[in-house]
């Protein structure tokens, strides 16, 4: 089995964020032969057009670089007001450029909403899959994660409702497959 780097992007900058618990815990029970590193959106600037040149701020480079070199992609978002968190959209708004070459093209993702409601964020992953849709970054389908009653389910940092992490990890366990079997395509 190749190994395989996945990133992971939380929509939240809150140092108790229930969305980075959940994707911590996902790095530690990932399988062997696949891992996830976490970028923090703290720092990507506001996005201005004038400021994409091709010298882009370090941040932005930053965020760029971790998609770019990524082979896949995990977002787990909080909703704001029925949407997703201002950071988050920004984020992406940032890679989804340089037009044509940008870093979420093609890129795939599985995305995962958690809330303290009972929704779970879906009206956020709504949104979020969406915004995913005109990067033409590769969406994984199917049943969506979602996450409800979110602040019943951390302890110490990490997610410990079995069957929601279940059902997170079998979705992740289907963006690797089509990793993977994407590569073999590459390589035939
Ligand atoms: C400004 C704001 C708006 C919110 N709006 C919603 C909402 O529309 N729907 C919802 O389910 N939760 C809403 N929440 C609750 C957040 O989803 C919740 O605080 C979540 O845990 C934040 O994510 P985090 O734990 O990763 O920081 C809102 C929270 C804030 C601060």
């Amino acid at each position: 089995m190749s190994h395989i780097n996945l990133l992971g992007i939380a929509g939240s900058l809150r140092a108790g964020s229930f969305s980075s618990a959940i994707l911590e815990t996902l790095k530690d029970e990932l399988s062997v032969g696949a891992e996830l590193s976490l970028h923090s959106l703290g720092d990507v600037p506001l996005y201005n057009q004038d400021l994409d040149t091709d010298e882009p701020l370090p941040a932005v480079r930053a965020l760029r670089d971790a998609i770019s070199q990524a082979d896949g992609l995990v977002i787990v978002t909080p909703e704001f007001n029925y949407g997703m968190p201002g950071v988050l959209k920004n984020a992406l708004d940032w890679a989804s450029r340089p037009y044509g070459i940008a870093p979420l093209m093609g890129k795939p993702v599985v995305t995962i909403s958690a809330s303290p409601a009972f929704t779970g964020g879906v009206r956020a992953q709504a949104q979020l899959n969406e915004t995913l849709l005109a990067t033409q970054s590769q969406l994984s389908g199917g049943a969506q994660v979602v996450i409800g009653e979110v602040h019943n389910k951390i302890a110490d940092g990490r997610l410990i409702d079995r069957p929601s992490l279940d059902f997170a990890l079998g979705a992740i366990s289907g963006l690797i497959d089509r990793i993977e079997a994407q590569d073999q395509r590459k390589a035939a």
